[in-house]
Protein backbone atom coordinates (compact mmCIF):
# COMPACT_ATOMS: atom_id res chain seq x y z
CA UNK A 1 0.00 0.00 0.00
CA UNK A 2 1.25 3.33 -0.90
CA UNK A 3 0.26 5.88 2.00
CA UNK A 4 0.58 9.30 2.12
CA UNK A 5 0.85 10.85 5.00
CA UNK A 6 -0.21 14.95 6.12
CA UNK A 7 0.61 16.84 8.52
CA UNK A 8 -1.33 19.59 9.79
CA UNK A 9 1.08 21.34 11.28
CA UNK A 10 3.77 23.66 9.57
CA UNK A 11 6.27 23.44 12.90
CA UNK A 12 9.55 22.25 12.43
CA UNK A 13 9.38 20.14 15.88
CA UNK A 14 5.79 19.24 15.02
CA UNK A 15 3.88 16.61 17.34
CA UNK A 16 2.19 15.39 14.39
CA UNK A 17 4.94 15.08 12.32
CA UNK A 18 6.56 12.88 15.27
CA UNK A 19 3.32 10.80 14.69
CA UNK A 20 3.46 9.76 11.27
CA UNK A 21 7.38 9.13 11.24
CA UNK A 22 6.13 6.75 14.01
CA UNK A 23 3.54 5.35 11.62
CA UNK A 24 6.54 4.95 9.29
CA UNK A 25 8.20 3.49 11.91
CA UNK A 26 5.85 0.70 13.33
CA UNK A 27 4.61 -0.18 9.47
CA UNK A 28 5.99 -3.33 7.78
CA UNK A 29 7.55 -3.57 4.41
CA UNK A 30 4.28 -3.83 2.52
CA UNK A 31 3.54 -0.39 3.49
CA UNK A 32 5.42 2.63 1.38
CA UNK A 33 4.79 5.63 3.46
CA UNK A 34 4.88 9.10 1.55
CA UNK A 35 5.11 11.96 3.69
CA UNK A 36 4.04 15.12 1.87
CA UNK A 37 5.40 18.20 3.45
CA UNK A 38 4.45 21.21 0.87
CA UNK A 39 1.31 22.71 3.25
CA UNK A 40 3.30 25.77 3.36
CA UNK A 41 3.15 26.65 -0.72
CA UNK A 42 -0.29 26.26 -1.10
CA UNK A 43 -1.84 29.24 -1.32
CA UNK A 44 -5.27 30.82 -0.42
CA UNK A 45 -8.15 29.28 -1.87
CA UNK A 46 -9.58 31.64 -4.56
CA UNK A 47 -12.71 29.95 -6.48
CA UNK A 48 -10.89 32.68 -9.25
CA UNK A 49 -8.01 30.95 -9.43
CA UNK A 50 -9.27 27.29 -10.04
CA UNK A 51 -9.10 27.71 -13.84
CA UNK A 52 -6.06 27.95 -13.45
CA UNK A 53 -4.74 25.67 -10.46
CA UNK A 54 -1.73 26.71 -8.69
CA UNK A 55 1.28 23.91 -9.39
CA UNK A 56 1.46 23.49 -5.99
CA UNK A 57 -2.11 22.42 -5.79
CA UNK A 58 -2.07 20.41 -8.28
CA UNK A 59 0.98 18.44 -7.11
CA UNK A 60 -0.69 17.89 -4.01
CA UNK A 61 -3.32 16.25 -5.91
CA UNK A 62 -1.38 14.33 -8.18
CA UNK A 63 0.13 12.48 -5.11
CA UNK A 64 -3.23 11.51 -3.59
CA UNK A 65 -4.41 10.34 -6.78
CA UNK A 66 -1.22 8.23 -6.49
CA UNK A 67 -1.14 7.17 -3.00
CA UNK A 68 -3.75 3.99 -1.72
CA UNK A 69 -4.85 5.71 1.13
CA UNK A 70 -4.20 8.50 2.73
CA UNK A 71 -3.65 9.21 6.61
CA UNK A 72 -3.87 12.90 8.31
CA UNK A 73 -2.72 13.72 11.66
CA UNK A 74 -3.76 16.79 12.77
CA UNK A 75 -3.03 19.43 15.65
CA UNK A 76 -5.96 20.64 17.04
CA UNK A 77 -6.23 25.12 17.03
CA UNK A 78 -8.87 26.67 19.08
CA UNK A 79 -11.28 23.52 19.09
CA UNK A 80 -10.62 22.68 15.26
CA UNK A 81 -8.24 21.93 12.46
CA UNK A 82 -5.53 24.52 11.46
CA UNK A 83 -6.54 27.17 8.55
CA UNK A 84 -3.87 26.16 6.29
CA UNK A 85 -5.11 22.26 6.58
CA UNK A 86 -8.40 23.37 5.95
CA UNK A 87 -7.38 25.40 2.85
CA UNK A 88 -5.79 22.88 1.49
CA UNK A 89 -8.52 20.40 1.48
CA UNK A 90 -10.53 23.32 -0.30
CA UNK A 91 -8.35 23.39 -2.91
CA UNK A 92 -8.25 19.19 -3.21
CA UNK A 93 -12.26 19.54 -2.86
CA UNK A 94 -12.86 21.65 -6.53
CA UNK A 95 -14.06 20.54 -8.71
CA UNK A 96 -16.36 18.15 -6.35
CA UNK A 97 -16.64 15.42 -9.09
CA UNK A 98 -13.19 14.50 -9.83
CA UNK A 99 -11.53 15.36 -6.67
CA UNK A 100 -8.91 12.77 -6.23
CA UNK A 101 -10.38 12.13 -2.48
CA UNK A 102 -13.27 10.59 -3.80
CA UNK A 103 -13.98 7.31 -2.36
CA UNK A 104 -10.39 7.27 -1.27
CA UNK A 105 -9.83 5.30 2.19
CA UNK A 106 -8.83 8.10 4.88
CA UNK A 107 -7.86 7.94 8.38
CA UNK A 108 -7.60 10.68 10.88
CA UNK A 109 -5.04 10.75 14.12
CA UNK A 110 -3.52 13.46 16.20
CA UNK A 111 -1.71 15.02 18.69
CA UNK A 112 -1.72 17.52 21.19
CA UNK A 113 -0.19 19.16 24.10
CA UNK A 114 -2.98 19.44 26.13
CA UNK A 115 -5.10 16.35 27.83
CA UNK A 116 -7.29 15.81 25.23
CA UNK A 117 -5.24 14.72 22.04
CA UNK A 118 -6.78 16.77 19.22
CA UNK A 119 -10.15 14.96 19.58
CA UNK A 120 -12.28 17.99 18.60
CA UNK A 121 -10.18 18.52 15.80
CA UNK A 122 -10.15 14.76 14.57
CA UNK A 123 -13.67 14.90 14.40
CA UNK A 124 -13.73 18.07 12.23
CA UNK A 125 -11.33 16.77 10.02
CA UNK A 126 -12.92 13.42 9.87
CA UNK A 127 -16.51 15.39 9.01
CA UNK A 128 -14.72 17.87 6.54
CA UNK A 129 -13.51 14.70 4.57
CA UNK A 130 -16.70 12.83 4.41
CA UNK A 131 -17.82 16.18 2.98
CA UNK A 132 -15.65 15.90 0.33
CA UNK A 133 -16.13 12.07 -0.23
CA UNK A 134 -13.69 10.23 1.21
CA UNK A 135 -13.99 7.03 2.43
CA UNK A 136 -13.49 7.73 6.53
CA UNK A 137 -12.53 5.51 8.48
CA UNK A 138 -13.64 5.76 12.59
CA UNK A 139 -10.85 4.40 14.23
CA UNK A 140 -9.04 7.40 16.41
CA UNK A 141 -6.41 7.41 18.14
CA UNK A 142 -5.97 11.15 20.10
CA UNK A 143 -2.13 11.12 21.59
CA UNK A 144 -2.40 13.43 24.54
CA UNK A 145 0.36 15.54 26.29
CA UNK A 146 1.95 14.90 23.47
CA UNK A 147 5.60 16.48 24.65
CA UNK A 148 5.96 13.45 27.12
CA UNK A 149 4.54 10.81 24.15
CA UNK A 150 7.81 10.18 21.92
CA UNK A 151 10.99 8.53 22.86
CA UNK A 152 14.06 10.62 21.31
CA UNK A 153 13.80 8.67 18.23
CA UNK A 154 10.39 9.05 17.29
CA UNK A 155 8.66 6.69 18.56
CA UNK A 156 5.03 6.51 20.73
CA UNK A 157 6.65 5.38 24.34
CA UNK A 158 2.80 4.07 24.80
CA UNK A 159 2.67 0.33 23.82
CA UNK A 160 -1.40 0.76 23.30
CA UNK A 161 -0.82 3.69 21.31
CA UNK A 162 1.39 1.63 19.09
CA UNK A 163 -0.76 -0.79 18.64
CA UNK A 164 -3.56 1.42 18.09
CA UNK A 165 -1.13 3.12 14.94
CA UNK A 166 -0.91 -0.02 13.76
CA UNK A 167 -4.44 -1.56 13.41
CA UNK A 168 -5.51 1.82 12.05
CA UNK A 169 -2.72 1.59 9.29
CA UNK A 170 -3.88 -2.80 8.85
CA UNK A 171 -7.45 -1.23 8.74
CA UNK A 172 -6.54 1.12 5.73
CA UNK A 173 -4.29 -2.10 3.88
CA UNK A 174 -7.06 -4.32 4.44
CA UNK A 175 -9.90 -1.47 2.70
CA UNK A 176 -7.31 -0.96 0.05
CA UNK A 177 -7.07 -4.67 -0.94
CA UNK A 178 -10.67 -5.14 -0.97
CA UNK A 179 -11.27 -2.20 -3.34
CA UNK A 180 -8.44 -3.36 -5.55
CA UNK A 181 -9.82 -7.08 -5.62
C1 LIG B 1 -3.16 25.39 20.15
N1 LIG B 1 -3.17 24.24 20.91
C2 LIG B 1 -4.37 23.64 21.26
N2 LIG B 1 -4.41 22.39 21.82
C3 LIG B 1 -5.59 21.78 22.10
O1 LIG B 1 -5.61 20.65 22.59
N3 LIG B 1 -6.79 22.43 21.83
C4 LIG B 1 -6.82 23.66 21.25
O2 LIG B 1 -7.89 24.19 21.01
C5 LIG B 1 -5.59 24.31 20.97
N4 LIG B 1 -5.56 25.54 20.38
C6 LIG B 1 -4.38 26.05 19.89
C7 LIG B 1 -4.40 27.20 19.10
C8 LIG B 1 -3.22 27.66 18.52
C9 LIG B 1 -3.26 28.87 17.62
C10 LIG B 1 -1.99 27.00 18.78
C11 LIG B 1 -0.70 27.49 18.14
C12 LIG B 1 -1.96 25.89 19.58
C13 LIG B 1 -1.91 23.56 21.27
C14 LIG B 1 -1.49 22.58 20.17
O3 LIG B 1 -2.25 21.42 20.25
C15 LIG B 1 -0.02 22.24 20.35
O4 LIG B 1 0.75 23.41 20.12
C16 LIG B 1 0.44 21.14 19.41
O5 LIG B 1 1.73 20.74 19.80
C17 LIG B 1 0.45 21.58 17.95
O6 LIG B 1 0.74 20.48 17.14
P1 LIG B 1 2.19 20.25 16.50
O7 LIG B 1 2.63 21.53 15.85
O8 LIG B 1 3.11 19.88 17.64
O9 LIG B 1 2.00 19.13 15.56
Amino acid sequence: MRLLAISGSLRRSSYNRALLDAVAAESGPDIEVVFWNELERIPAYNEDAEVQQPESVAALKDEIARADAVLFATPEYNGSIPGALKNALDWISRPFAENPLRDKPVAVIGASQGAFGALWAQAELRKILRTIGASVDDNELAVANAQDAFAPVGILRDPRQRAALTSIVEALSYRTRRRAA
